[in-house]
């Protein structure tokens, strides 16, 4: 299989898109720890999972993690470490968004969307590339948005979280490109899941992108030859353009 023996960790890889790269991943014969905060949902993904896929030799492992904080963080690199001696890719697709004007975002939610998007990325991007410097080689895919290029007016605080990750992704390039590390980034526009109390399914998010439209993606990224690094990639619906 594709991935066998690779170890991978997908941040918000229980739910949403995350599931879908999870899934992928898993299949093709990585072993694979997702990190998310609510262990019943992650739990039963990975019961899911191996009940699908009974012949995997492979292993797919749920960690709680808030990726807000760093020692949360670093207990999950020592976690994976421990099980499997070496991590080659990181997927950081946790995020989480308030979508409101200024006046009614509150400071708790400011720091919150900063805190898991901007700082969960760059405490999970960090102890990756600690490991995969000292491995020489590796990956990290982080999550940005197509709001990374383009805001939009309810969205005070997400939008400039996401912007700030594209930058921090492209530091993080320019930095570990010459350590033999790849480093990606991943844009998505509208993406039928229950991201921000969106409803996975509904009709609102009718002709969305769906979270196996970016799994896809990345996967592709992670398919390149050892030669070839996928910068960036934004992707959008037909029925959603982002350029309204
Ligand atoms: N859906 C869209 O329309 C869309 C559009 C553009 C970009 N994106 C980006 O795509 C990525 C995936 O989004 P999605 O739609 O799949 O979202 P989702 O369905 O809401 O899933 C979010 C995932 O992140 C985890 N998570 C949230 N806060 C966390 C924290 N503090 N620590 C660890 N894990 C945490 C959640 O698990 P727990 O709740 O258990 O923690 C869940 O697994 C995000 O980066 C998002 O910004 C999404």
């Amino acid at each position: 299989m594709k991935f066998d023996g690779k170890t991978a960790i997908v941040t918000g890889g229980s739910r949403g898109i995350g599931k879908q790269v999870t899934s992928k991943l898993f299949k093709e014969g990585a072993n694979v720890v997702i990190a998310a905060t609510n262990s019943t949902v992650g739990e039963n993904l990975v019961k899911e999972l191996q009940k699908e896929n009974p012949g995997n030799k492979n292993k797919v492992l749920f960690y709680t993690t808030d990726i807000a904080y760093e020692e949360k963080v670093k207990s999950l690199f020592k976690f994976v470490l421990d099980k499997f001696s070496k991590i080659d890719i990181l997927v950081n697709c946790a995020a989480v968004g308030f979508f409101k004007s200024t006046i009614e975002t509150t400071y708790s939610e400011w720091e919150k969307t900063l805190d898991v998007n901007l700082g969960g990325t760059f405490l999970c991007s960090k102890e990756a590339a600690k490991v995969m410097i000292s491995q020489g080689y590796g990956h990290i895919i982080n999550f940005g948005s197509d709001q990374s290029y383009y805001t939009f007016k309810t969205s005070p605080v997400y939008s400039p979280s996401k912007f700030a990750v594209r930058a921090f992704t492209d530091v993080l390039s320019r930095e570990l490109t010459e350590k033999n590390i790849k480093v990606s980034l991943v844009m998505p526009g509208a993406t039928d899941t229950s991201f921000a109390g969106k409803i996975e399914g509904s009709d609102k998010n009718k002709g969305q992108l769906t979270g196996e439209d970016l799994a896809n993606a990345v996967i592709y990224i992670l398919s390149q030859p050892d030669n070839v690094v996928i910068d960036q990639i934004m992707m959008y619906s037909l029925k959603f353009p982002y350029k309204v």
